[in-house]
């Protein structure tokens, strides 16, 4: 099979180097990549959101399967394009990719599944939020309507917190037009587990859980970031939960999608808060996590090219998954400056020596024209230790971290904290 990934990120090298290792594999490609990607596939520079490009591209090199790594080319309409093209893609249609795209279009679709979630209101004007807010009281949740990179969201203690939150979003527009509506949600108390199924349209398969540390700072505290280290399995998430929640929200989920003429395929992500009263939606995303990727295809002992390309052209029916037992633990590490803006262009090094204590997942990288490796962004490296427990897991992590010569980077010592 010939494939194209798309994305740059530690996500898409992950997904990089879990596809090169397929015996169905005859080409790998990847648009734009990054030098850690570089080392198992062909980076091509092409922009993950130029849509017109990666068709072309797919087309000209009689591509058979698209893996998009990212939700904003699905939002494009990447799959779409595709299709009319008559290529498989592992990743929704831009009509299913609302799931993430919009908070609102997803709490519909969750309540018309009857998903369990959080009960919310949307608001286009922030004088109306406002007026919400102070009857509902504090804490509560505001998010920003549309997409903002994972860090459209507040999780307000305070009314005053609450408030300044859609002065943020609604007035100084700080996420730009995703910013035009808010959706302001009840607080969920509990354990965060993101969980992934594998879909084709109708069939589903239960891809595992990881929990993700999203706060920037040690004890979970801290602005909002993408991630900055993930771990499976995720204890709290028992198989009865998952079977549970592959009954109750994937399969209603797909039904819905289904029956609005926008069926879903790729990988259905549920961010859930484990309650007291049973697992709440938070929300669903159209993609793998990121860290949680790099966290579980480590773990994932079957090939993982054949199931994707199943999950693309609706024949998922029959296909398993086989986990290795061990253990699994990443820990980010990003530039000075995340989840602010980041500090660009410091070089690292070290890299060889600490893949010999764990898998190092390149998210935000370049090389100079020296070949000097340098720092591209936010997040930067993903370290995925493996162990036969997550102590051994984090202890490999943390070693390949120490190892790193990076002194502008800086990373979180307390990943999986709550599990150990
Ligand atoms: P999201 O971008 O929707 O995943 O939200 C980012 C983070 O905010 C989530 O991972 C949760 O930690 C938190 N969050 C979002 N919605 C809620 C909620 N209704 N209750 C409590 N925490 C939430
Ligand atoms: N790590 C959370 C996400 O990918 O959205």
């Amino acid at each position: 099979m010939r494939v194209l990934v798309v994305g740059g990120g530690g996500r898409e090298h992950a997904l990089c180097w879990a596809i090169a290792k397929s015996p169905r594999l005859a080409k790998l490609w990847c648009a734009p990549g990054n030098p850690g990607i570089a080392a198992v596939a062909e980076c091509v520079a092409i922009g993950a959101e130029d849509i017109p490009a990666l068709v072309a591209f797919a087309r000209d090199q009689a591509v058979d399967l698209v893996v998009a790594g990212p939700e904003a080319p699905l939002t494009l309409g990447l799959a779409d394009q595709l299709a009319a093209a008559g290529i498989a893609c592992f990743g929704p249609s831009a009509a299913a990719a609302r799931l993430e795209g919009s908070k609102a279009f997803c709490k519909q679709v969750a309540d018309a599944a009857r998903v369990p979630t959080a009960a919310w209101q949307r608001f286009e004007e922030a004088g109306a939020a406002r007026a919400w807010l102070r009857e509902t009281g504090a804490p509560i949740v505001v998010k920003a309507d549309g997409l903002a990179a994972g860090k459209g969201v507040v999780v307000a203690e305070t009314l005053a917190e609450a408030e300044a939150a859609i002065a943020a979003i609604m007035e100084d527009r700080i996420h730009g037009s995703a910013g035009a509506a808010v959706v302001i949600e009840e607080c969920l108390a509990g354990e965060e587990v993101s969980f992934f199924a594998i879909c084709d349209g109708t069939d589903a398969l239960a891809f595992g859980a990881a929990q993700d540390h999203k706060r920037v700072g040690e004890g979970d505290t801290g602005p909002n970031t993408g991630g900055m280290g993930a771990y499976a399995p995720a204890p709290a998430f028992t198989p009865a939960l998952q079977a549970e929640v592959m009954e109750r929200f994937i399969r209603p989920t797909l039904v819905e999608m289904t029956r609005r003429g926008t069926p879903f395929r790729g990988v259905l992500f549920a961010g859930l808060m484990l309650t007291a009263e049973g697992p709440k939606l938070i929300e669903y995303n159209v993609r793998f996590g990121d860290p949680e990727c790099e966290t579980l295809l480590p773990l994932l002992r079957s090939d993982l090219l054949p199931v994707l390309h199943a999950a693309a052209t609706g024949s998922l029916a029959g296909h398993s998954l086989d986990w290795s037992t061990r253990h699994s633990l990443v820990v980010v590490m990003a530039a000075e400056g995340y989840p602010g803006a980041p500090r660009r262009g410091t070089a690292i090094h070290g890299l060889d020596a600490a893949a010999q204590r764990a898998m190092i997942f390149h998210a935000g990288t370049t090389r100079d024209a020296q070949g000097v490796l340098r720092a591209h962004g936010g997040r930067v490296l993903a370290v995925a230790g493996t162990g036969e427990t997550l102590r051994e897991a984090r202890d490999a992590a943390y070693a390949a971290v120490d190892s790193v010569d990076w002194p502008a980077g800086f990373c979180r010592r307390d990943i999986g904290w709550r599990a150990l």
